[in-house]
């Protein structure tokens, strides 16, 4: 990004902040949802359930840090009010309420995959644009994968 004038820095700069705000949103909501179903999983699977997902809530936010800290570094701000987590955010909206691990893992992978489509875009994008952000996306990525991983694992058959 050096070798650019200041207005493209300042153009690329918005761009890789452009990308990165959904992401934020996104992790926040997987942060949000994750704590909701560790406190109200119930069944058989409980203690690994609920122990996995303040795992994963606490990278969702790890993760949020790290998109957030590359976008200020470079110059702008960041989004993750609550109007723009609301707005922005599309996975399925959670009840106050006791539920079974099966139906609680399946509403955690729904805000993983949401934070997973933005990110993707991302990656395909920032290579162009800034390498280094590139880097932050995809490792934020190859871990959030790992997460799914980890939660598809305990209902899945095959
Ligand atoms: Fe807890």
């Amino acid at each position: 990004m050096s070798d650019q004038s200041f207005e493209a820095q300042s153009q690329t700069v918005q761009k890789v902040a452009a990308l990165f705000d959904p992401v934020i949103q996104n992790l926040a909501n997987l942060a949000l949802v994750g704590k909701q179903m560790h406190w109200h999983v119930r069944g058989a699977t409980f203690i690994s359930v609920h122990e996995l997902l303040d795992e994963i809530v606490e990278h969702a936010l790890e993760h949020a840090d790290n998109a957030a800290e590359r976008v200020v570094a470079l110059g702008l701000p960041v989004n993750m009010t609550k109007e723009a987590i609301a707005q922005n955010t599309s996975a399925s909206s959670v009840e106050p309420k006791f539920i079974q691990a099966a139906a609680a893992i399946n509403i955690v992978i729904g805000a993983i995959d949401a934070v997973r489509d933005p990110l993707k875009v991302a990656v395909d994008e920032l290579g162009d644009l800034d390498p280094v952000s590139q880097d932050v996306a995809i490792g934020i990525l190859g871990a959030l994968e790992k997460d799914r991983w980890f939660l598809h694992a305990h209902i899945s058959i095959d």
